[in-house]
């Protein structure tokens, strides 16, 4: 009988150690061991070498150093997965031969996004779609609930993976879906599936696979309760794109996001709507955003971000209620921290507002994440707005980043986000002033352009009573 044997791996660098360590030795991250047990010998040795014939496998067919201008060189193959919004996180089009990992909390929706991806793709190529999570029961029952017909699909409920790789070999498919990465098993490894090692070597597998003869592969990835990809660091590195799928799951707003793309930007923005018959996509994402916007209520405005090449309206929440603790509460949903205590110590410095007696909430509507400075002047009025108990109007929609000096300053592309206001119905945009003083943007004629220069501006833009 093998003797079992346990190893302390780190999940950041690899690096094996026989005891648990707070702190790598290899990379310096604390808190990254976790325990492996191994059936079998050396775990190091079988990693290292298994890791060594892979990169063989891959540079195998004896590489010749080329020019680089040489025509020769084969140029990559982008072709359109049929939705729109996935074609624009990937950089227009899943790669021939490229590897995409898609994480996301449990949920969310990856299998039902991946089912839809399969029904379109399958229209003209061959797809496989294997599953270590589901039975094939269940996934029919999806396809049927999704009103998928399944030609061109074939489903592998498999999760050993030189078996799917034998199957896959047979079946010849442009497209292999794994869903997910973390159930599934190398025998040669001898760990547990979902175990750092095992994650490793099977994407691996897959990897290969894809750079040997060009098949595209989609992996689903876990994410651990900290948010980020269950498994080890390495894996985002040896795959080409990593996708995140978002949202709240008690809402139906879906983001798909890139955090790494070899062929692409990581910019875009992929938006979907969760529906009874699956993820409908949604090529105005503003619109679902100010679906359902409270009217005359103080604490609301309306905020314009640049995502990707995509300009996006989306509703801010400000609530500042007084405190009962001796140091205040701030909580950001949507937006990051730090930016919302820069602007309230502005505000309170510049406009002497009393924020330290009250406890601040700021949310973005929609669950979707704003990081653009431009939304500072929105978030700005916004609390403004509710410590003051007036209503921003309605139809107003507020842009411009903040300084500490309490300035407001010019942002790219504004032209974009004006044009994005008013096809909203938006009929008063305040603009930063020193994005005026060049050239003033090409407006409708109803629309009202209010020059904003410093945060003292924004107080005239609350409703008046007589509103
Ligand atoms: N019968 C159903 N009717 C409507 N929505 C459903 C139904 N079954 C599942 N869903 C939706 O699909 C989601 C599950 O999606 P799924 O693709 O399995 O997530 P993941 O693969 O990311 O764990 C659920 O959270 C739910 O919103
Ligand atoms: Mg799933």
């Amino acid at each position: 009988m093998k003797k079992a044997k346990t190893v302390y791996v780190c999940s950041e660098c690899d690096y094996q150690s026989a005891k648990w360590m707070g702190r790598c030795p290899g990379c310096g991250s604390w808190n990254t061991f976790v325990e492996e047990t191994y059936e079998s010998e050396s775990p190091a040795e079988k990693s290292s070498a298994s890791r060594r014939q892979a990169m063989l496998a891959r540079s195998a067919g004896e590489a010749e150093p080329q020019p680089l201008s040489s025509e020769a060189l084969p140029d990559y193959l982008r072709r359109s997965t049929g939705i729109g919004e996935f074609d624009r996180v990937l950089g227009g089009g899943l790669v021939e031969g490229s590897v995409v990992l898609l994480s996301g909390e449990p949920g969310i929706g990856k299998s039902t996004l991946l089912l839809q991806i399969c029904a379109s793709l399958a229209a003209d190529r061959k797809v496989l779609y294997v599953s270590g999570e589901e039975s094939a029961a269940q996934i029919s029952l999806r396809a049927k609930r999704l009103g998928i017909h399944g030609g061109g699909i074939y489903l592998l409920t498999e999760t050993n993976v030189e078996k799917i790789l034998s199957h896959a070999k047979k079946l010849g498919p442009d497209i292999i879906i794994v869903d997910s990465i973390q159930t599934m098993y190398h025998s040669e490894s001898g760990t547990v599936p979902g175990s750092i090692t095992q994650i490793r070597e099977c994407a691996g597998v897959f990897i290969n696979k894809a750079k040997s003869d060009g098949t595209s592969v989609i992996l689903v990835g876990h994410v651990n309760k900290e948010g980020s990809i269950a498994g080890p660091k390495v894996l985002e590195h040896m795959v080409d794109t990593v996708l995140y799928f978002e949202g709240e799951s008690r809402q139906n707003c879906r983001v798909i996001r890139a955090m790494k793309n070899r062929f692409g930007s990581t910019n875009e923005l992929g938006v979907f709507e969760m529906t009874d018959a699956g993820l409908r996509e949604v090529e105005s994402p503003s619109e679902l955003l100010l679906a359902d916007r409270p009217e005359g209520v103080s604490g609301n405005c309306a905020v314009c971000v640049i995502e990707g090449t995509r300009p996006l309206v989306g509703e801010l929440q400000a609530l500042a209620t007084p405190t009962v603790f001796p140091s205040p509460r701030r909580m950001s949903t949507g937006i990051d921290y730090n930016r919302v205590s820069l602007v309230l110590a502005v505000l309170e410095k510049r406009l002497g507002l009393r924020f330290s007696s009250s406890d601040v909430y700021i949310n973005v509507i929609g669950g979707i994440k704003i990081d653009e400075t431009a939304s500072d002047a929105g978030m700005a009025l916004a609390m403004i707005s509710t410590i003051r108990d007036i209503p921003v109007p309605d139809d107003l929609i507020c842009i411009g980043e903040i300084g500490l000096s309490g300035e407001v300053r010019a942002v790219s592309r504004i032209e974009q986000r004006i044009r994005e206001g008013e096809r909203l119905g938006f009929s008063k945009i305040a603009v930063p002033s020193r994005n005026l003083s060049k050239s003033k943007p090409q407006t409708k004629q109803e629309t009202e352009l209010i020059p904003i220069k410093t945060v003292f501006d924004l107080l005239k833009l609350l409703k008046s009573p007589k509103q």
